[in-house]
């Protein structure tokens, strides 16, 4: 197998003979040897945009999971090709939301609220879709009225959709749904759950009726893991500790850290310290060993000491990164992600909204 030097070499070479042909894009959850030659480093709203910001590239080769490839391909323009280096990268939380599932809960979720707005107008439900899903899940939003929304923009996107429904029907992450909106002030018990293999989700009508926010069931296993405990731990071996977690967490973990917001808050709040400080982060550890790294001033160190990487993020080798970035230079396509044009079509409609939704 070829050495990690041998690999750092072709992928240069490649991405020099293609020049502004191609773009490689990465998350900030990626490896450093991915991170190394991404063109772009962000946080899945940012690299939403960075691919539309790249208009002379020929193909966008995404270091990320597939949902983030899906979305690249949705708003990128039609002849530009959307590269995933491994197709096996995926996201366990997106698997959590199918097509099939949202559309049943939706058909019972109808029996219970009717069609009719109320008295300002506003419907009884939207449908919020986390980044974190697939294609499909975003164009049934764009088919009901509704939107998608990051870790970054999820409290915007939600008052976008109070404004115009007197609930919210959140996919696939709980964890996000629960904390944004009780960061919003509504009550956790007007957030009853829903699971897809029961009737009405596993609730009573009246629940239904009542609630402000309706949670998929999905979760993210790499944050599931953060604790109270952990929390508690750090406070203890080390006062004075900041802790910043990511809104996938628990809302308990959330609730006991100091700061919680998406990888790129996490990465600006560390930024942002003039004093040598001690944060303790709950998140991806690839981006936490970078960001120790990065400000040797501060200590820093993930909460969970037991290794956490995202293993479908980790799927990007840049074994891979190579393969396809050569194939390029010989004029083929490997690895395309292709959303079907229907799905696009709708998909667009609620990723503009979320683009166009401001604070
Ligand atoms: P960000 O939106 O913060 O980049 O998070 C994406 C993700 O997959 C977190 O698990
Ligand atoms: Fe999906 Fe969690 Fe990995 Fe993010 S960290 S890509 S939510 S499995």
């Amino acid at each position: 197998t070829a050495s990690d030097e041998e690999l750092h070499e072709r992928i240069e070479r490649a991405k020099a003979t293609l020049g502004d042909r191609v773009v490689v894009l990465g998350h900030f959850y990626q490896r450093d040897e991915v991170v190394r030659h991404a063109d772009f480093l962000g946080d899945s709203f940012q690299l939403a945009n960075a691919a539309l910001t790249k208009p002379d590239a020929e193909a966008i080769v995404f270091c990320g999971v597939h949902f983030m490839a899906e979305t690249a391909d949705i708003l990128a323009r039609d002849d530009q090709r959307v590269i995933l280096p491994n197709l096996a990268a995926g996201c366990s939380m997106a698997d959590m939301a199918d097509i099939d599932s949202v559309e049943q809960a939706w058909a019972e979720l109808e029996q219970v609220y009717g069609t009719e707005p109320d008295a300002d107008g506003r419907v009884p439900v939207i449908p919020v879709t986390y980044m974190n899903s697939a294609a499909d899940l975003k164009a049934f939003c764009g088919r009901h009225g509704g939107i998608v929304c990051t870790s970054s923009n999820a409290a915007t996107v939600l008052e976008w959709a109070f404004e115009r429904g007197q609930r919210v029907l959140f996919f696939p992450d709980q964890h996000l749904g629960r904390n944004t909106a009780k960061a919003m002030g509504i009550s956790t018990d007007l957030m009853p759950m829903w699971n897809p293999r029961k009737a009405l989700g596993g609730n009573d009508e009246q629940t239904l009726l009542d609630a402000r926010v309706v949670l998929w069931h999905g979760f993210c296993s790499v944050h599931r893991r953060f604790t109270v405990d952990q929390i508690e731990q750090a406070r203890r071996d080390h006062p004075g500790v900041q802790v910043i977690v990511h809104p996938e967490c628990p809302m308990a973990v959330v609730d006991a850290a100091d700061h919680a917001g998406s990888t790129d808050l996490i990465r600006k709040t560390v930024a942002a310290a003039t004093e040598p400080t001690t944060f303790a982060i709950g998140t991806e550890i690839n981006m936490v060993n970078r960001l120790a790294a990065e400000y040797p001033q501060h200590t820093i160190f993930c909460l969970d000491p037991v290794v956490c990487p995202c293993s479908t993020m980790y799927r990007i080798h840049p074994g891979y990164l190579a393969w396809v970035l050569e194939a390029l230079v010989r004029g083929e396509v490997l690895n395309e992600i292709v959303v079907p044009a229907d799905v696009q079509a709708d998909a667009k409609v609620a990723l503009e909204r979320m683009l166009a939704a401001k604070p």
